[in-house]
This record gives structure tokens, sequence and C-alpha cells, in this order.
């Protein structure tokens, strides 16, 4: 686990600097906007989508500067999603990353406006991605669009708000967590992919499989999280998501179950990984810390 940790810590780190150059100023006008901007992204987070960026980059021959701007997309993304997610219109939360969430420390005009900045940003930076071909860029922008949109995460996002108060079958719970969160987690390691040359089609294939397992896999977690986490903070035996008649993993089936489900998807990512050597070892222990980690 000890390699697995280093190398998130070299990932974060690598994500968080080029994040930082890539982000306005917060001088620059208008600059409340852009230290919004700033705050929703680089605020404590477990910078898990760059480094699926990252690492698939790796395992198609790609390293450093090259794959710094589709990490950054990706995390501009998910920091517009949760900026987002945060509003009162969506989950009306008031603490993102332990830290006020941005509705709260600017204000919810600002913090729209942050998710629409960050978006166009995201998509700015592969576009302008000189080191790739005019064919990478755009397969990338086809990726990232189609995974965010409505037939991926705001799809995904709009049938989590269309589930509140509403008991839904096990596959329509995974339909919506595939949606809001595999999405951007597939497409974080086919971003990566695309940076190198040519993939083997069955290697490209057990990635995706791999992809697909870890994305729904992080949001059952995340689930889980919520309710242990909640149930600790509000004093209650059920979450905050379950208090706002929101359905989860551990809602439907149970903690245990949840558990039990979130490991399944565990090792069918491991086994998808079978026809890679020790190149995979990362994404391996990665599948693990999905289902393992404590926030
Ligand atoms: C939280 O994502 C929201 C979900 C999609 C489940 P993360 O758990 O990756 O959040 P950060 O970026 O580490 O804060
Ligand atoms: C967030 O899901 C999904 C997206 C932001 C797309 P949640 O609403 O479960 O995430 P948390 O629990 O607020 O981090
Ligand atoms: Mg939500
Ligand atoms: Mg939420
Ligand atoms: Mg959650």
């Amino acid at each position: 686990m000890t390699q697995l940790s280093d190398a998130l810590a070299a990932g974060k780190q690598r994500v968080e600097t080029a994040l930082d150059a890539a982000l306005p100023h917060s001088a620059i006008t208008p600059s409340r906007l852009h230290q919004a901007m700033r705050y929703a992204t680089l605020g404590p987070g477990k910078r898990l989508r760059p480094f699926l960026v990252y690492q698939a980059g790796a395992m198609v021959g790609q390293t450093g500067a090259v794959l710094d701007a589709p990490a950054c997309a990706v995390e501009m993304i998910h920091a517009y999603s949760l900026a987002h997610d945060d509003l009162p219109a969506m989950d009306d939360d008031d603490l993102r990353r332990g830290q006020p969430t941005c509705h709260r420390a600017f204000d919810e005009a600002t913090a729209i406006l942050v998710g629409d900045a960050l978006q166009a940003l995201a998509f700015r930076l592969i576009a302008a991605h000189e080191s790739l071909s005019a064919e990478q860029r755009l397969a990338m922008i086809e990726t990232l669009s189609a995974a965010i949109g409505s037939r991926g995460m705001a799809g995904g996002q709009a049938m989590d708000l269309a589930a509140i108060g509403q008991s839904i079958s096990a596959a329509e719970l995974e339909d919506m967590h595939v949606h809001k969160t595999g999405a951007l987690i597939l497409a974080s390691l086919r971003l990566g992919a695309l940076c190198g040359d040519k993939v083997d089609a069955s290697a490209a294939q057990q990635l995706e499989r791999y992809g697909r397992c870890i994305g729904l896999a992080f949001q059952v977690h995340d689930d889980i999280l919520d309710t242990v986490g909640d149930a600790e903070r509000i004093g209650k035996a059920s979450g905050a998501d379950a208090l706002r008649d929101k359905p989860t993993y551990p809602g439907l089936m149970g903690l245990d179950q949840a558990r039990r489900f979130a490991g399944e998807l565990r090792d069918e990512a491991v086994s998808a990984l079978i026809d890679f050597g020790p190149q995979a070892d990362t994404l391996r222990a990665l599948a693990d810390y999905v289902v393992e980690r404590d926030h």
C-alpha cells in the first residue's frame, strides 16, 4: 500500500502544481470569480481522477507534461460538479472537503458561474494542448463531453434528484451511480489512454472493464462513507442522504451487503487486468483503495 500512497501523493502534487498554473490568478478580473474557481478546485481533494489519467497514460507509454492538461481538465470538471452538487437546489450542503462549500464561502450565483467557467476552461485546456495531434484532442473532447452531458454525469445527477422520495430498484440505483460518478472516472482512464499512440484493442477493453468497476465501486463506497460518517456526525442511524430521502446502496441493501457489493466490484476490477503485468500493479492497488478509503 505504501507504493500506492507514494504514487497517489506524487500525482496529487503534480496535478495541484499544474492546476495552480492553469487557473487564472485571483487578481485577474473578474477577481471574485477567479478566487472562487481557485477555492473550489484547489481545496483538499484526493485527486483520484487526475491519478487515473496519469496511470492510464503510463500504461500507453506516456508520462509527465503531456498528461497534465487532461489531468487538470478532469479535476476541473469534477470541481465544477461538486460546486453545483452542493448548491441549495441540489444537495444543499454546507461543507465540502471539510471547508465551507463554494456557495457558502462566496454566494450561490458565484458558485453557479464557477461551474460554468471551470467546465469551459477544462475543454479549452484540451483543445489548446499543442503536444497532442488534432485527432487526439478531438477524440478527448468527444470522450469527455459524452461522459459529462445528459447521457453521463449531468444525466446521473438528474436521476439522483428525480429519485428523492422514490423507492428505486437496484438496477436503477446502479444506472444512476454509473452515470453520475462512473462516467467521469471511466473518461479519466480513457483520456490518459488517448494520450498514447494507438492502444491495443484488447488492452483498451480490459482498461474499460476496470474503469466501469471502480467507477461504480467508488460511488457505492461514497454512499457507505456518507452513511457511516453522517451517522456519527448527526447521531442518527442513517446518514444525511437518507434524511433527504435519497436512495443509496446502504439504504437499499443495508451496510453489510453494500460493503460486500463494493468488494465484488473491486475483485472484478482486479480480474479485468489479468493480462497486464506488473505495470498494472498500481491500478490493482488503487481498486483496493477505492473500497477501503476512509474519506
Ligand atoms: C466526491 O468525490 C463526489 C463523488 C463523485 C462521489 P471525491 O471523493 O473524489 O471527492 P474529492 O475530490 O476527493 O474531494
Ligand atoms: C456527487 O455525488 C456526484 C457528482 C458531483 C457528479 P454525491 O452527492 O453523493 O457526492 P457527495 O457525497 O456530495 O460528495
Ligand atoms: Mg449529489
Ligand atoms: Mg452531494
Ligand atoms: Mg455522497
